[in-house]
């Protein structure tokens, strides 16, 4: 038997551009077994793909500008306001200080397209295909201050096929990451 969630858990997803994982945690939050109900959609651009997923859905959007010297503090009002108890970052190409993930002071999850810790940081399929690895995959982990360094909540593997070029790659990892995301959070909430 599932568990039943009386009490969903208030998300943020973190976003900056095409929100296919956005909209894969969209479609799990309205499940009536989700642990999650997103209630903030966060972006730093204002041209994400994602965005429009989140308008779909009647979900509410923030966008933060990075170049406003303030918007830690704002974006964490928002947050409080918002009663947020987990932040979900789905390809949100910003590093959060540690001063906001002190002040935040709940778990923020992150998804990234490797086997961490191995390919901590950008062009990750890039460097799997040029050092011919055979295998990669996706990590979901615990956002720490220091880049893709938190603890693993859970991982999976793809194979690296001899004729897989980046793009390739990338559309096979996004296909299991659709699954990881859901998968993870469920796992790590139940083991709070
Ligand atoms: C994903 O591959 C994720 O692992 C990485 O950024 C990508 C975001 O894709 N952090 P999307 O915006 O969710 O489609």
């Amino acid at each position: 038997m599932e568990k039943l969630y009386g009490e969903k858990i208030n998300t943020a997803v973190f976003i900056s551009g095409r929100g296919s994982n956005l909209k894969s945690l969209i479609k799990y939050n309205k499940k009536r077994n989700s642990p999650i109900l997103i209630k903030l959609v966060i972006s730093n651009n204002l041209n994400a793909k994602g965005l429009t997923i989140a308008k779909k859905s009647k979900i509410i959007k923030y966008i933060i500008n990075l170049n406003n010297k303030n918007f830690e503090k704002k974006l964490l009002n928002k947050l409080f306001y918002h009663k947020i108890s987990l932040i979900c970052l789905a390809g949100f190409m910003k590093i959060l200080s540690k001063n906001f993930i002190k002040k935040f002071n709940k778990p923020i999850l992150n998804i990234h397209p490797s086997l961490l810790p191995k390919y901590k940081g950008l062009n990750t399929h890039r460097r799997v295909i040029k050092n011919k690895e055979k295998f990669s995959g996706s990590t979901v982990h615990l956002v720490t201050s220091k880049l893709d360094s938190g603890k693993i909540v859970l991982q999976k593997k793809v194979t690296v096929s001899k004729r897989e070029n980046e793009k390739t790659l990338e559309k096979k990892i996004l296909k299991i990451e659709h699954f990881l995301y859901p998968e993870a959070i469920k796992k790590f909430l139940l083991n709070l």
